[in-house]
Parts: structure tokens; C-alpha cells; sequence
């Protein structure tokens, strides 16, 4: 793959989040399924996660826009395109950046949605980022956003205590100084992975039925232990890779912010990009796998409480279904 060749870098100029307020600690897993708040907590790293019950995706998604736009005074006709990255559209179609667009008032914009499950944001986040350096756009809303209750099984063990419902936004503009914004990614997606986590009924090839329904195929279904394997070295390597064509060290990266799946496959990624765990930006304690929201939130509250500064250099990396996976090299410009 090539490094850019453009005018302009995209940066990050603002930032917004919306976080339900409903909390389910391990303990209510206990009262649900055979789990116990040690095994979830030593095999996770998770101890609470929220749950939406105020509306669909896309009314997380407009919260944390609306954070956004009214914190850093971004008027809503200015903004040229929307991109959701999203596992649980509101519906098939119309499009989640479509409802967003219509709640925010942003009537200059086009948009569309981006599934790349837990890679999703990442992937958005690239997307929009070429779009500003096309020279085309000036102000890009990317949002990652997932309301995972809704496809979750509360039945199934494997699955039902790892995730979590939230949103969080980020707009990108142009700069001239290359020294900000994205500077590179590494993205990848490998098919052979379908069958290790998926959502097997709703679409073209298992369409909504009785025996679907019976089935429980609606529900995510998750190899735990087939999808640790890869997602560990994936990510791990990935994350190398990026610093490697960036001739970065591990003393020169602020923050590696990684996607929130399962503390174990951070600290490793960690551990082999030679980054200490002070160094690690980490949410899921709290909220649990929020898919594609997991890095724009860590990103957010970790600039909002001080953290994370402009000039700040960040490696951003994810593992999702698919699978879906990457890293990106970001200078923190806010
Ligand atoms: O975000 C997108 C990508 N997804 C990921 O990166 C997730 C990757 N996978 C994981 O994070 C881990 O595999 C899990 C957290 C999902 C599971 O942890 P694990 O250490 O791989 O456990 P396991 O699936 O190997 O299961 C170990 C044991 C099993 O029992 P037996 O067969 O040893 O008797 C499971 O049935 O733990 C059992 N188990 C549970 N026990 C208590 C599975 N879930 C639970 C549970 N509570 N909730």
C-alpha cells in the first residue's frame, strides 16, 4: 500500500459522546445466566456496561452529535457529509446517517452507513479522512455507533456479558500542517472469518421467518475462543505494522487507543508495541464492547479529562467481525 500523496491532512476538531444511563453490572448476568462477576471481570476486564431503552441507533448517535455541534458551536447546515459506523441500523434501510441527518437539521449533507463491525470506526474514520483530502469536503462527521442490547441474546453466556450500548462523534476537517490529523492506516478484512462471529438471519440469505426467529439466529453469535486467537495476533501485528512504516517507537506514542473487546487482547497488543499500560486508553470497565463506539469514546473522555493533548501522537487499532481489522496513526490537534 501507498502513503498519501495529498494536499490536506484530515484532523480531529471536535468531539461529543452520549453514554445511556441505564447500568448493568456482572451481577445482574448472575440472575440471567450461569456467570458470576470474578470470571467475567479476571476473563474480560468488564464490570458494567449501559443499555439504551430511549430509541434506536441513530437517537445515540444525534445525542452525540448534538454534544458535539453544541459544545463546539458547529452549525449543523455546515457539515458536508455523515458517516455511521454501525452494527444495528435503526432498520435495512434508510440509512442511520440518513435519520441522523434528518434529527441534526444538517440539510447540506450527504451520508451513508459503514459496517465494519468493531473495526467500524476505524474504517469511518479513513473513509472520512479521504473525503477531506480529496480537497471535496471541509467538515466530515464521522459517529460510531451501537445498540448491541438489540441483537444481544440474554440467554447466551458466551456472549450477553461482553456488550454495551453508546455513541460518540468526531468531525474532521482540512489542515495544511501534516504534522495533525490522520497521517496513515493500515485496513484489512479477511472473509474467512464469517463463521466465527456473525448475525446469521435478516439479511438476503437467511430472511426474517418463524424458524429464524425459533432459531434464535437474530442474535449475535460469537467463537469466543476462535476469534481471541486471531484477534490477538491481528491486532497486535497490525498495530506494529503502523509504527514500523511510521518509524515510530513505543516512547514516542502517547496513547495506543484500542477497540474495547477484552482487556487481555489490549494488554498484549500493548505489551508487543512495547507501550505501558499507563499509556493504554481503557473503557471497557465501564461500558463494556460498545462496537464501533468504543475508540471515538476513549478518544473523547480521554481529552476531556486532560489526557490526551494536542500533539499527542495515538495509534488507533481494532479486530472485528468479518473479520475486520487496522490501525491508524493519528496526531491529536485539538
Ligand atoms: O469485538 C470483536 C471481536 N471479539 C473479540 O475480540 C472477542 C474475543 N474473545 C474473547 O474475548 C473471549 O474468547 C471471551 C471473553 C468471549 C471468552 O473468554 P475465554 O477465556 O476465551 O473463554 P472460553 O470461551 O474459552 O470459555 C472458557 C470456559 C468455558 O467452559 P468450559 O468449556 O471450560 O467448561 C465456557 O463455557 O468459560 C465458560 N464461559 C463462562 N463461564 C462463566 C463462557 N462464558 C462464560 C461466562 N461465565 N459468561
Amino acid at each position: 500500500m501507498q502513503k498519501k500523496n495529498n494536499a490536506v491532512n484530515a484532523e480531529i476538531t471536535a468531539v461529543g459522546m452520549f453514554i445511556p444511563e441505564k447500568i448493568l453490572d456482572n451481577k445482574y448476568f448472575e440472575s440471567l445466566v450461569d456467570t458470576n462477576d470474578e470470571w467475567i471481570r479476571t476473563r474480560t476486564g468488564i464490570i458494567e456496561r449501559r443499555m439504551y431503552e430511549g430509541g434506536g441507533t441513530s437517537d445515540m448517535a444525534y445525542f452525540a452529535a448534538k454534544d458535539l455541534i453544541e459544545k463546539y458551536n458547529v452549525d449543523p447546515k455546515d457539515i458536508d457529509a455523515i458517516i455511521v459506523a454501525t452494527v444495528t441500523p435503526d432498520m435495512f434501510f434508510p440509512a442511520t446517517a440518513c435519520l441522523v441527518q434528518e434529527k441534526l437539521g444538517a440539510t447540506n449533507a450527504w451520508g451513508f452507513d459503514l459496517s465494519a463491525a468493531c473495526s467500524g470506526f476505524l474504517f469511518a474514520l479513513q473513509t472520512g479522512s479521504s473525503l477531506i483530502e480529496s480537497g471535496r469536503y471541509k467538515k466530515v462527521l464521522v459517529i460510531g455507533a451501537d445498540k448491541m442490547s438489540s441483537i444481544v441474546d440474554y440467554t447466551d453466556r458466551n456472549t450477553c456479558i461482553l456488550f454495551g450500548d453508546a455513541a460518540s462523534a468526531v468531525l474532521l476537517e482540512p489542515t495544511e500542517n501534516k504534522n495533525f490529523g490522520v497521517i496513515d492506516s493500515v485496513l484489512r478484512i479477511d472473509g474467512s472469518g464469517k463463521d466465527a462471529l456473525n448475525m446469521k438471519a435478516g439479511g438476503s440469505l437467511n430472511p426474517s421467518s418463524h424458524e429464524t426467529v425459533d432459531n434464535r439466529m437474530h442474535y449475535i453469535f460469537q467463537d469466543g475462543k476462535a476469534v481471541f486467537k486471531v484477534a490477538v495476533k491481528g491486532m497486535a501485528d497490525i498495530s506494529v505494522e503502523i509504527m514500523n512504516r511510521n518509524n515510530l517507537k513505543s516512547e514516542d506514542i502517547a496513547y495506543l487507543v484500542p477497540h474495547q473487546a477484552n482487556l487481555r487482547i489490549i494488554d498484549a497488543t500493548a505489551q508487543r508495541m512495547g507501550i505501558t499500560k499507563d499509556k493504554v486508553t481503557i473503557n471497557i470497565d465501564k461500558y463494556g464492547n460498545t462496537t464501533a463506539a468504543t475508540i471515538p469514546l476513549c478518544l473523547t473522555e480521554y481529552y476531556r479529562d486532560g489526557k490526551i493533548k494536542r500533539g499527542d501522537k495515538l495509534v488507533l487499532s481494532a479486530f472485528g467481525a468479518g473479520y475486520t481489522w487496522g490501525a491508524i496513526y493519528l496526531v491529536w490537534s485539538l
